[in-house]
């Protein structure tokens, strides 16, 4: 494997100038972007640190004890977040989610939720609130993550198999302790819970049915991603790759499926459900989602915005830079001026990296200096 790991070079000090128009607008609470994509989903993520060391996501090659991880100074503060994450929402987001490196390893981080939970939509509701974890601290935190006011927590777990899955978090951690982590945040309520298992084609494809079996009728809805090539450590290439057809396929031999509607417009998930012996898709079974950004993106309505730990926006998952939102914030400017800079740098979004992916030279699809997944999340 160590062969195929691609140096990382580090290119977050290289952030793109947050735009300041002249003239500050208030939000309207609708935005556009150039290919009329509302903007709904902010992706927050409070740290670029984790304990495990995924090899399709931070391969200890590259994030070793001598990584240059951010010094706390050049952490966005609670303060600071929350108050980009009003303005979002009086742009018209609805879902906040916090991401990581791995969330739960910021300080205090249920101060943050509680501080978010306060806030509104432009509806007056308070937003959809969530978070996605590696599961090996809820078992300690999901009674105060929830008393915070977090709604809902989304949990990866690749395997079933301890032996599997120690190999692919690659410190050892058992898959019990994750189990327990769901359980806890099953009993405390934080529902409907998510379990996301990245498929690695000859690596954990073993796993599918298994995990399947285990989380059918239990309300915890599993889905499986396609590793994607996102980030430039992680030395992805398209054999490791088992497309959704397949998985669907092999999941199809043990259960009967039935496929169900979108439940939001640009959901990252198709949906499909568990048959009764009617046929008919049984809600006491469940349901599993595919997440296929490789053989079938989703880019057309994606509505997602991504803020790195230090405070730069990014408009994709493959974007190489990102708005330096934090220069803004300490340069003492009004949230007027905020709000009308993030309308321009919305405004000009044309990203849809996973529907161009196969007209891209090869060397660009290669960038060394895309984002990492641990920098920026999910
Ligand atoms: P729900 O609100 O629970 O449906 O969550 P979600 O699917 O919006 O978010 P989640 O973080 O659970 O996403 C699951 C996985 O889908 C991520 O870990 C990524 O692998 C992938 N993913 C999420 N958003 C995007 C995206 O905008 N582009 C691409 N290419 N992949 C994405
Ligand atoms: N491909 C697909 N999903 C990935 N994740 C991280 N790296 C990748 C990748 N290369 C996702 C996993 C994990 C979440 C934090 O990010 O779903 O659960
Ligand atoms: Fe950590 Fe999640 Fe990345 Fe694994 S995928 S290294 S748990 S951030
Ligand atoms: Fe959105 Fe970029 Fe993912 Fe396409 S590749 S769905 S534009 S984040």
């Amino acid at each position: 494997m160590a062969e195929r790991v691609i140096p990382l070079h580090d290119q977050r000090i290289a952030a793109l100038a947050a735009p300041r128009p002249a003239v500050a607008q208030a939000p309207t609470g609708r935005l556009f972007d150039a290919l009329q994509r509302p903007l709904r989903d902010l992706r927050i993520s409070v740290t670029d640190r984790c304990n495990f060391r995924c090899s399709y996501c931070m391969p200890k090659e590259v994030f070793g004890k001598d990584y240059p991880y951010l010094p706390h100074a050049d952490l966005l503060t609670f303060e600071e977040i929350t108050r980009l994450a009003r303005l979002f929402l009086a742009h018209g987001v609805r879902k906040i989610r916090l991401t990581g490196g791995e969330p739960l390893l910021r300080k205090n981080i249920e101060q943050l939720i509680e501080m978010l939970a306060g806030l509104r939509t432009v509806e007056g509701e308070p937003p959809e609130l969530t978070l996605t974890t590696n599961g090996s601290l809820l078992k300690r935190k999901a009674h105060a993550l929830r008393q915070a006011g977090l709604q809902r927590v989304t949990v990866s777990l690749d395997a079933l198999d301890d032996a599997v899955f120690q190999r692919m978090n690659d410190v050892g951690f058992p898959v019990a302790e994750v189990l327990e982590g769901i359980a806890a945040a099953q009993a405390a309520g934080l529902q409907p819970i998510k379990v996301n298992m990245v498929v690695k084609r000859g690596t954990n494809d073993d796993q599918i049915v298994p995990m399947a079996r285990h989380f059918r009728g239990s309300g915890i809805v599993l889905r499986f991603i396609e590793y994607m090539d996102v980030g430039s450590s992680n030395g992805w290439c398209l054999d490791e790759v088992l497309p959704s057809a397949q998985v669907r396929a092999r999941l199809q031999e043990a259960f009967a499926l039935v496929p169900l509607p979108p439940g939001a417009p640009g959901e990252t998930a198709e949906r499909w459900g568990y048959a009764g012996p009617d046929g008919r898709h049984d809600p006491a079974l469940g349901e599993v989602g595919f997440i296929s950004s490789v053989t079938q993106a989703f880019c057309r309505d994606c509505n997602r915005a991504r803020l790195s730990t230090e405070g730069r926006l990014y408009l994709c998952l493959f974007a190489e830079r990102g708005y330096d939102l934090r220069a803004l914030l300490r340069a003492g400017v009004s949230d007027a001026e905020l709000a009308a800079s993030l309308a321009a740098i919305w405004g000009s979004r044309n990203d849809r990296y996973s529907e161009i992916r196969a007209l891209l030279p090869p060397q660009t699809r290669r960038s060394a200096r895309r984002i990492e997944m641990s920098y920026i999340g999910g």
